[in-house]
């Protein structure tokens, strides 16, 4: 008689993906919808993840220098969103520290509200989740004086900006950017258009309707890392990944060393002026 057959294993859990990182929790990405219900990556998702986790290369260093240094950390996330760099900073890194607090802070209160219930059903208890704009968490009393590293992953428009102020009133260590497309000085170069004509040749540099929103944006950046600068920190500007993922790439790390580049707010009143940009004073030149 034949031998009974030891019984079929059952069906293997499916391989976890390669572009997912060892230790990461399949649960979280599925409650992120980075993975479908059967453990898939889609196009969209697979995107994100690249992006988020290129991202974490840059800042989990900056959070690990933190955490040997003083024992905790505080991050604050602005323009969190469904909080994907959060919850991946979390469940990456500070999930297995004994210390570290991770705040996000969003204006969307059903996405806050989600947050919330999504960081109770994984556990993880150093999150914390405030639906106000990121001017108003700048005056919050809920939160603490003092930020070690503020993040801002594609805040809308001047919300990067917002982010900064943020940064200086707190005297975060490390601000780490990636800014939305800021509509902001571009529609005062258009506003003033005419004036600048008169004024300057350079407003050659924005005259088309099309330059007018380029220009305008890559002079937001420029400024932002002055004004960081003026405040004492050392900027580094680079790509968050190949152009062919997002065109709003620009990645901006600054660390705080205390030591203001001594001509950063003369360059940024110059130009203002030089632009005819005068009324962004108030943004930049502070
Ligand atoms: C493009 S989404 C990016 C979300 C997330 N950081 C990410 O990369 O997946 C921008 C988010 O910023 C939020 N937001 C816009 N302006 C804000 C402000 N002033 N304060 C706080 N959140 C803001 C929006 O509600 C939105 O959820």
């Amino acid at each position: 008689m034949a031998k009974n057959k030891p019984a079929a294993k059952p069906a293997a859990v499916p391989a976890v993906h390669p572009e997912i990182r060892p230790g990461q929790s399949v649960e979280l990405l599925k409650e992120l919808h980075i993975l479908t219900r059967d453990g898939q990556l889609n196009q969209d998702s697979r995107r994100k993840l690249k992006q988020v986790y290129h991202l974490y290369q840059f800042i989990e260093p900056l959070l690990a220098e933190v955490l040997a240094d003083t024992g905790d950390l505080s991050l604050a996330d602005h323009g969190a969103g469904k909080s994907y760099l959060g919850f991946i900073l979390y469940d990456l890194f500070l999930k297995d520290k004994p210390a570290g607090t991770l705040y996000g802070i969003e204006t969307r209160a059903e996405l806050v509200q989600r947050s919330r219930e999504l960081a109770e059903r994984l556990g993880f208890p150093r999150m914390r989740f405030l639906d106000v704009s990121v001017e108003e968490s700048t005056r919050s009393e809920v939160l603490p004086e003092h930020f070690d590293v503020v993040t801002a992953l594609h805040a809308c428009n001047t919300a990067t900006d917002d982010a900064i102020q943020f940064a200086l009133a707190k005297d975060a260590r490390f601000v780490v950017l990636v800014p939305c497309c800021q509509a902001e000085v571009a529609s005062v170069m258009r506003q003033n258009k005419n004036a600048s004509f008169g004024k300057t040749p350079l407003s050659e540099i924005w005259r088309h309707p099309l330059h007018t929103r380029e220009f305008g944006s890559q002079l937001t950046n420029a400024l932002r890392c002055l004004q960081l600068e003026a405040h004492g920190y050392q900027v580094t500007v680079t790509e968050l990944v190949g152009w062919e993922h997002s065109m709003k790439n620009e990645l901006i790390i600054a660390k705080r060393t205390g030591q203001p580049r001594k001509n950063a707010m003369q360059r940024i009143e110059a130009i203002l002026d030089e632009l005819n940009l005068a009324e962004l004073r108030s943004r930049f030149a502070c």
